[in-house]
């Protein structure tokens, strides 16, 4: 038996190496005005995802909170979360910790923003009273690119390349 033979019977699940930011623009998948994200991983195991966070203009990200770690590196531009001080400018690392709660904003003279982040678990989006309105988890984000890549052509299992 050979080596990838030995690897599909053991069942690990295989590798991904795609280029992260996409030649096609379908492959971003719109999420809010002005704010789209492009999968990487889409990890039903543990659950969680890595995927480019890309926000135009001043583009806003709901007020949410992580029941669980996410870290981020920023590939281009700068954002802020209205909740604290600092800005998350090109080159930055970001750690946010299980419990964080924060709304992330794109400065106006900032045109476009490009974030990895590996999130697990959820994003739970809250209203001003910390009151859950919804949430997301990988498979909500499964459903949104498989709407998304059924409409612009790519076909629903387009998604199935970024799931492990
Ligand atoms: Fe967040």
């Amino acid at each position: 038996m050979n080596a990838s033979r030995v690897l599909a019977a053991s069942g690990i699940q295989p590798e991904i190496a795609v280029g992260a930011i996409p030649d096609d623009e379908r492959v971003w998948v719109p999420q809010a005005k002005d704010v789209w994200f492009r999968p990487l991983l889409l990890n039903t195991v543990s659950g969680g995802w890595c995927n480019l966070l890309r926000v135009r203009k001043s583009g806003v990200l709901s007020r949410h909170r992580h029941p669980m770690v996410v870290v981020g590196y920023v590939i281009k531009g700068r954002w802020k979360y209205v909740e604290h001080a600092w800005t998350a400018e090109e080159g930055s690392f970001v750690y946010e910790p299980p419990g964080e709660i924060h709304t992330l904003t794109v400065p106006a003279d900032c045109p476009e923003m490009i974030t990895f982040f590996n999130i697990g678990g959820a994003m739970i989006y809250l209203d001003d009273a910390d009151r859950t309105i919804g949430y997301e988890d990988v498979w909500t984000k499964i459903d949104m690119c498989r709407r998304h890549y059924s409409e612009v052509g790519l076909g629903a299992d387009f998604v199935e390349r970024f799931v492990r």
